[in-house]
């Protein structure tokens, strides 16, 4: 007697076809990048573009295209986006020229002030003006000072006020004492400063900024530079609506403006550019 049986066919999952990746052309990133943020490559394609790659990899994207849908539907991958591509160099103390003018300027205060750091990164610019404010003896509850930056992490640290040995290497000892807690080699900021400056992450593009209310004084330091000429004008012009008035000094980075934007006017004086806006 023979028994037959039957061989079970085992059911094996469907092969998914290999996804093959398609890395060739970066330019949609590149234009989505520029219109959200105003900052151009120009010649640095070269050394972004493989940033580009494992960035899309890192979000299961398998080529551009993939990844500017996921730019356009999402927007904690558009954030993770600025975070990696914005260049936060900044460190206190840099061009102080200017704030050594902005503290004449500003000697003891009878009126509040508001100053705008647009952009401030991780805050260092702005715990500066603080403390160049409060060594020419002006109370700080008399100050607020305004930080604001498009990536987040960078707003993020500026409000943690800890600092690295390196970021405080023009401080003279004395101030170091004076304005910050030494833990190993972390610097932290001192709770006066904290108290009045305010960290907020936004996009001078966006309407956000505007809501951010009217300054007495605008700095906007070494972002202007990341802008083609059209983007500066523009960029001027959303800064224009943060001056308080025709008395407002707006101060830019040295590299910043090559010609002066239709809306300003250029002072010199001691030494120093400042712009006021353009009487009409
Ligand atoms: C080199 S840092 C300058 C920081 C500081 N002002 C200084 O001079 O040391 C330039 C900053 O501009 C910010 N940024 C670029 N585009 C921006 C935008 N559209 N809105 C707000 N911040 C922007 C970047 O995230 C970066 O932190």
């Amino acid at each position: 007697m023979f028994r037959w049986f039957k061989t079970q066919k085992k059911s094996l999952p469907p092969i998914e076809p290999l996804r093959s990746e398609d890395f060739t052309n970066a330019t949609p990133i590149y234009h989505f990048f520029t219109d959200l943020t105003g900052i151009h490559f120009h010649q640095k394609e070269a050394t972004t573009t493989p940033k580009l790659i494992r960035f899309a990899k890192g979000h299961n994207c398998f080529s551009f295209e993939e990844l500017i849908e996921k730019l356009r539907a999402d927007l904690s991958v558009r954030e993770d986006l600025i975070n990696l591509l914005t260049v936060n160099e900044t460190y206190f103390f840099r061009e102080k020229g200017q704030l050594d003018f902005l503290a004449r300027r500003s000697r003891t205060l009878s009126t509040p002030l508001r100053i705008l750091c647009a952009p401030g990164s991780t805050g260092e610019e702005a715990y500066s003006i603080a403390i160049i404010l409060a060594e020419q003896g002006n109370a700080l509850a008399n100050i607020e000072i305004v930080s604001i930056d498009i990536n987040t992490e960078a707003t993020q640290r500026g409000r943690a006020g800890l600092y690295s040995k390196r970021a405080l290497h023009r401080l003279p000892d004395e101030i170091k004492e004076r304005y910050f807690l030494v833990d190993n080699d972390s610097y932290c900021v001192e709770e006066s400063l904290k108290r009045c400056v305010r960290f907020s992450s936004c996009n001078i593009f966006e309407k956000e900024f505007v809501e951010l209310g009217v300054f007495d004084i605008i700095f906007s330091r070494n972002m202007l530079i990341y802008f083609d000429p059209h983007t500066v004008e523009k960029a001027v012009q959303q800064l224009k609506k943060a001056a308080r008035d025709d008395q407002s000094l707006f101060f830019f980075g040295h590299a910043d403006l090559i010609v002066t934007p239709s809306v300003l006017e250029a002072h010199f004086e001691e030494g120093i550019k400042y712009y006021t806006l353009k009487k009409v």
